[in-house]
């Protein structure tokens, strides 16, 4: 099911986007990772990355933070181009400003240390919190502010903690240091599917009480619209397809955006045994068109973007 992203009111945006990818590209080797990949991350919205494994998704977020240098194009925080790697002064403000969830709540909390000191780690080496009784307080307030109660989970192990609970955890550690952007790469991915959508709603949350500029990354293009406002679509490196969520979901005009929303489950669509390898073959069909390399791109309506195939749909 599908419902929509926290409305946010224009007058609390800024008009300057937090980041901008400017034609980025990332070439491993032979393999052409990235290419033209151009958007903005704005103050209190997020743009959800969706696409098949191997699409580029995680290699754009590792670009933004810096992990990873671009092959070309440019990549600015408000406003100013950020090199790669960071000047060594850089570094650690940008490594506040930009923080990062992952998909696996498991391996990124260490288990010989309790939960508050995993956020009292980041904010001490970030700087924030003068004193002791200080970091404290902000512990406790950063854990109640992801759902969590403050004392109770501060004295706790990782692994006393569910899934679902530790994911709460990370997010409240990167945002302990009070980031202006977020990037979640996958964040519920690992999570059972009953607890997903309240990890969902509390991104969206702190997105918009936090004004955070925010990078949702997913497979699944159902979710996208539950946190997300502008909606981009990868298939082998290239956007396809991107622009208003509500737009690019319910009037989609590429074929490959076409098949992710197909294979959306729906309780009411049975599956159809002698249907399958029709669809299968569909699908191959619909993938090694939009594997080609286009530089075509049309704009279909005020904020929607379609880059142009053989099988693109212009009606
Ligand atoms: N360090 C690397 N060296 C070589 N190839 C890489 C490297 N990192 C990523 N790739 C390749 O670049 C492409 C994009 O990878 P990326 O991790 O961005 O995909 P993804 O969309 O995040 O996939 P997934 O959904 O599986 O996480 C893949 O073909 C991957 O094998
Ligand atoms: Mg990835």
């Amino acid at each position: 099911m599908i419902t929509h992203a926290d409305d946010v009111s224009e007058t609390q945006l800024q008009t300057l986007p937090v980041v901008q990818l400017k034609n980025v590209t990332k070439q491993f080797g032979s393999l052409h990772a990235l290419r033209g990949i151009t958007f903005d991350l704005k103050a209190g919205r997020a743009l959800a990355l969706v696409g098949e494994s191997g699409c580029g998704k995680s290699t754009c977020a590792n670009i933004i933070s810096r992990t990873i240098a671009q092959s070309g194009g440019d990549v600015l925080l408000n406003g100013s181009e950020v090199p790669s790697p960071l000047r060594i002064k850089d570094e650690k403000p940008f490594r506040r400003n930009v923080q990062m969830i992952f998909q696996d709540p498991f391996s990124s909390l260490n288990p010989a240390f309790t939960i508050r000191h995993h956020i009292s780690r980041a904010l001490k080496i970030h700087g924030h919190g003068i004193n002791r009784a200080d970091r404290t307080r902000r512990v406790l307030e950063t854990l109640d502010l992801v759902g969590l109660e403050g004392e109770t989970a501060a004295s706790k192990y990782p692994h006393q903690l569910s899934g679902g609970q530790r994911q709460r955890v990370n997010i409240a550690r990167a945002l302990a240091v009070q980031p202006s952007v977020l990037l979640a790469d996958e964040p519920t991915s690992m999570l059972d599917v009953s607890i997903r959508l309240d990890i969902l709603k509390l991104l969206s949350r702190v997105k918009r009480e936090r004004n955070l500029a925010m990078l949702y990354i997913t497979h699944d293009i159902a979710t996208a619209y539950q946190v997300a406002e502008t909606i981009v679509i990868m298939f082998a490196g290239q956007m396809v397809e991107w622009g208003d969520s509500l737009t690019v979901l319910s009037q989609p005009r590429h074929p490959y955006t076409k098949l992710l929303l197909s294979a959306v489950p729906d309780p009411e669509r049975r599956f159809h045994v002698e249907n399958s390898m029709e669809y299968l073959n569909e699908a191959t069909r619909i993938r090694a068109i939009s594997r080609v390399y286009s530089e075509d791109v049309i704009q279909i309506g005020e904020n929607h973007f379609v880059r142009k195939t053989e099988a693109t749909d212009f009606s």
